[in-house]
């Protein structure tokens, strides 16, 4: 079973997909890792984040077992991450790895932005999870904070409103509401619910994939 996941930045889609992950024994990916980590090498060369030439090589030579490094949730590079994904050939060069991680046994939970429209179109449960912009923002302020950036709420908001802006006008895999994808807004609710409902979803899934033999 693929559970694709999908929506906009600090909406609590990776702590969802990880939960998931963990009740059902499935595989997780954050794909935004793998946009983070293309920006993050070419700002160690001091490349431009526009360069699409250097940005697909970066993307070729992405070792996809990823470091375990607190850097890549930086809000820098969270942003650098926005710019790459913009770029078709860079986007090209990571669907496949994608792809492929999504058939792993016994199942796999997905998050990003276009893994239910792009990636898995297939998925047996796509979720779309978003918040208003002003919760994003304090949760993302928070979660800086604990790793200490310093970094102040306007500042989180201001990157978060380029950022959904940048996801859901690009011209390649723009942020968009899978067909047949079940909405969760978690504006107010707490981890808990969410939980509960997105494994509503999965069970009633699970029952068809069992009747289908
Ligand atoms: O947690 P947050 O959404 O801030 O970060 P992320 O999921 O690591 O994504 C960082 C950036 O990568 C996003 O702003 C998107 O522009 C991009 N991204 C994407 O385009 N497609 C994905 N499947 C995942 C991330």
């Amino acid at each position: 079973m693929i559970i694709a996941i999908d929506g906009p930045s600090a909406s609590g889609k990776g702590t969802l997909g990880r939960l998931l992950a963990f009740r059902y024994g499935f595989h997780y990916l954050d794909t935004g890792l793998l946009y983070r980590r293309v920006g993050q090498k070419l700002l160690c060369f001091g490349h431009s984040l526009t360069d699409e030439s250097l940005a697909l090589r970066a993307a070729q030579e992405l070792d996809f077992v990823l470091p375990d490094d607190p850097a890549l949730r930086s809000r820098e590079m969270g942003n650098a991450a926005s710019i790459v994904a913009a770029i078709p050939c860079v986007r090209a060069e990571l669907n496949d790895f994608q792809r492929l991680f999504s058939l792993r046994k016994p199942g796999t939970v997905l998050d990003g932005r276009d893994i239910g429209t792009l990636i898995c179109p297939d998925a047996s449960v796509k979720l779309f999870v978003t918040a208003s912009i002003k919760v994003r923002a304090f949760r993302r302020f928070q979660e800086l904070r604990e790793r200490e950036e310093e970094v102040t709420q306007d500042v989180v908001l201001d990157d978060l409103e380029r950022r959904d802006q940048c996801d859901a006008v690009r011209a390649v895999s723009p942020l968009r509401v899978a067909p047949g994808a079940t909405v969760l807004d978690t504006t107010t609710a707490d981890i808990d619910s969410v939980l509960d409902s997105a494994v509503c979803v999965v069970e009633a899934a699970l029952a068809l994939d069992g009747l289908r033999g």
